[in-house]
């Protein structure tokens, strides 16, 4: 498995990441409870129907966007991801050599109120083989790591084509891999 840290397109990136705890990461989702919509934080998971064919199989998700309108969310209780020690989203994916899409990271202003703080990062340039993207949250200025409520993946550059997704997890990575 390649090893790849992908960025978004975000102007002024100056925060400094604080990674006091680094734990180990949390895992979102491995898929195995994909058929009751359940991922591992207990929570839904789903595609709305947007997807032309949605499965799950030995942890991976395989989808084929139909339209620009196809999505897949992960809904979970409010994580206080910084807090927890951690500064980034990992997922596995095997996507379109030079492919591309958005993760978005939606929050709010606390765990304790709902006004929403969303932030799309792009991700460009997959491999076309199965490959970890690393978003760290100081991608996604304007979102609140603090209070982070779901993640959907939309915008796939390539549709009526079989992507692959597996292992979603918040992890903590050493400043260094960030640019
Ligand atoms: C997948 O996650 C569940 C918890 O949701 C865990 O019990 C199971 O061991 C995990 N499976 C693999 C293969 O990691
Ligand atoms: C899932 O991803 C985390 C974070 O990248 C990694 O530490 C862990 O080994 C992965 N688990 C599997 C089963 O691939």
């Amino acid at each position: 498995m390649q090893f790849l840290s992908i960025f978004a397109i975000v102007a002024g990136l100056t925060a400094p990441i604080q990674c006091t705890l680094c734990g180990p990461p949390l895992q979102i989702d491995n898929f195995s409870r994909w058929s009751s919509n359940t991922n591992s934080l207990n929570d839904w998971t789903s595609d709305d129907g947007t997807m032309s064919t949605i499965s799950a199989s030995n942890n991976l998700l395989l989808f084929k966007p139909s339209s620009s309108g196809s999505y897949f969310y992960e809904s979970f209780p409010c994580q206080t991801a910084s807090t927890n020690g951690y500064n980034a989203v990992s997922f596995v994916i095997k996507g379109p050599s030079g492919g591309s899409l958005i993760l978005e990271i939606a929050s709010s202003v606390c765990c304790s109120a709902n006004a929403q703080l969303s932030k799309n990062v792009q991700v460009i340039g997959l491999s076309g083989v199965t490959q970890t993207v690393i978003v760290p949250f100081s991608s996604a200025i304007g979102a609140n790591p603090n209070a982070v409520r779901e993640l959907t993946w939309s915008g796939f550059s390539t549709l009526n084509t079989v992507w692959q997704l597996s292992n979603i997890s918040f992890v903590c990575i050493p400043s260094s891999v960030i640019v």
